[in-house]
């Protein structure tokens, strides 16, 4: 089976969250079954000298106007890679939004051009793909162009959602780029309230759609989960599946890290006390054996944050320590670094990125929180287990899915969770885990048990060949009835 994989993010060469993960992990564990390419925007970030040029001059026509764009290639993990290449439109910092957050103006015409450029890329390097597994808005506009390309006639088309926040929502005249018919720009596929919703036209039109967890799958189609879809998705559920992501264990594992001050096993826990200790060290907190929380991730609404900044002061009065690497809004990041000053033994910040800062703080902490208003799947609360970090989550999306809650009478569980989204649920929840962190019998019980579930690449890849497999009948079946 020929799968071609559309993406905006890949692990190692551009990330701005989970995607990159996501997609990096599955493609390297399809490679044991299907012949699987990736294609990606070569932003300016990537080293034209650490790729191979493809030797053509493809072009593509947005509208009237003719793009000529370069290829390249690179094999990452065994997977290959292609780059399609165009200054204009990432030859700059960033891969959506600029240094202060803001997302880039002209993204509606980057990502309908990276779009159309990629399938454009096949053609060039021959590929002919039984399946195209587009993610996010990003990818979206593809669908349409599949639909009206005889190249790509028996090709099948999976949508995968990782984050319906997002959704490429543009002006109606946007349309145009994309050179086809306007009969795909109706209340059922590609406009909404009179606009271009690239992700709503691209789910209408794929075979199959999947999202990052099940959980995620039923809760987009509900208003309080659906950004303005969830009827949209309740009309396409028989072709919505959810998944949840994997992990990549040769990246994310206690044994092996080479980030971290020293490796540990379940058979070797006490060796995580000397990550704990690093970390402390790191981040120049007091060297003393209070409870390490630590998170990781975008500062935006929808990780949570106003509900740590509103407990904040009262979970200082504990004996406690919270580290927090991340970056995003402004008032955000202020409110931390003001913390920092405050609490600077208790609490340690790093505004930014860093890879390995975030090993450090997975191997170093007791528990990791992710408080999210809504969480698609989530991943470090899945990287957390395996460093015997329990996570404190509240149970919406992937993190309901990879929780499970800590129960006292059969000690079974191996993480807190809470439902509602309010300060007090998320303290009084944190405060249950500290009880448990006293008891050093039960403590130890749980993080042995977090670090030896698999959410390993190798079973989901299953579950999307089993996708791949059912957009191609769902595929034969609607030409058959057109
Ligand atoms: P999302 O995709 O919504 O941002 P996920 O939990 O799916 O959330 O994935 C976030 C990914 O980005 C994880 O791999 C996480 O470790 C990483 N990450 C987020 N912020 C940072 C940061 N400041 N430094 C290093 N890694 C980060
Ligand atoms: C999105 C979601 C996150 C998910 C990631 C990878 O960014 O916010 O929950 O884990 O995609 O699928």
């Amino acid at each position: 089976m020929n799968v071609l994989i559309l993406t905006a993010e890949f692990e190692g060469l551009a990330k701005a969250g989970g995607l990159a993960d996501a997609v990096a992990g599955l493609s390297k564990a399809l490679l044991k079954n299907v012949n699987v390419k990736v294609i990606m925007p070569r932003y300016y970030s990537i080293n034209p000298s650490t790729l191979t040029r493809i030797d053509a001059l493809p072009f593509v026509y947005l509208k009237d106007k003719q793009y000529f764009f370069a290829i390249y290639k690179k094999i990452i993990d065994g997977v290959e890679v292609y780059f399609v290449d165009y200054e204009e439109f990432f030859g700059r910092d960033g891969t959506y939004t600029d240094k202060n957050g803001e997302g880039f103006l002209d993204n509606d015409i980057r990502f309908i051009f990276f779009s159309v450029a990629a399938l454009e890329t096949a053609k060039v390097i021959g590929f002919k793909p039984d399946i195209i597994h587009l993610n996010d808005w990003q990818t979206a506009a593809a669908a349409v162009k599949i639909k009206e390309d005889n190249y790509f006639k028996d090709t099948a088309t999976v949508f995968t959602i990782h984050n319906l926040q997002h959704q490429g929502f543009f002006k109606k005249d946007r349309f145009e780029l994309l050179n086809c018919s306007w009969q795909y720009f109706n209340p059922f596929q590609f406009e909404a309230l009179g606009h271009l919703n690239l992700l709503k036209g691209a789910t209408a039109l794929c075979d199959t759609i999947t999202t990052v967890s099940r959980k995620y799958a039923k809760e987009i189609q509900t208003p309080q989960f659906g950004f303005g879809l969830n009827e949209h998705f309740k009309a396409l559920n028989l072709k919505l599946f959810g998944i949840l992501n994997g992990v990549d264990y040769e990246k994310w594992n206690p044994q092996r890290d080479k980030f971290i001050a020293k490796n540990y096993s379940v058979e070797t826990l006490d060796y995580k006390q000397l990550c704990k200790k690093d970390l402390q060290e790191e981040f120049g907190l007091s060297q003393n054996d209070a409870p390490i929380i630590g998170f990781i991730g975008r500062l935006y609404e929808q990780k949570g944050i106003g509900l740590i900044i509103d407990i904040f002061d009262r979970l200082m009065q504990e004996d406690v320590q919270f580290v927090l690497l991340g970056s995003g809004k402004k008032e955000f990041e202020e409110f931390f670094l003001s913390k920092k000053a405050q609490y600077p033994y208790k609490v340690g910040v790093h505004i930014g990125y860093s890879e390995k800062l975030a090993h450090k703080i997975e191997a170093g902490s007791d528990f990791f929180v992710m408080p999210s208003l809504f969480e698609p799947c989530g991943l470090n609360q899945i990287y957390s287990l395996k460093y015997g970090t329990l996570p404190i989550v509240r149970a919406v999306g992937g993190l309901d899915d990879t929780v499970k809650n800590f129960t006292p009478s059969d000690k079974s569980g191996w993480g807190f969770k809470f439902y509602e989204f309010s300060p007090s649920a998320l303290l009084n929840t944190i405060l249950w885990a500290f009880d448990v962190y006293k008891n050093p019998d039960i403590f130890t019980l749980l993080k042995k048990r977090a670090m030896q579930l698999n959410f390993g690449w190798e079973k989901v890849a299953e579950h999307y060949l089993d996708v791949y497999r059912f957009a191609t009948v769902a595929k034969k079946l609607s030409d058959c009835c057109r």
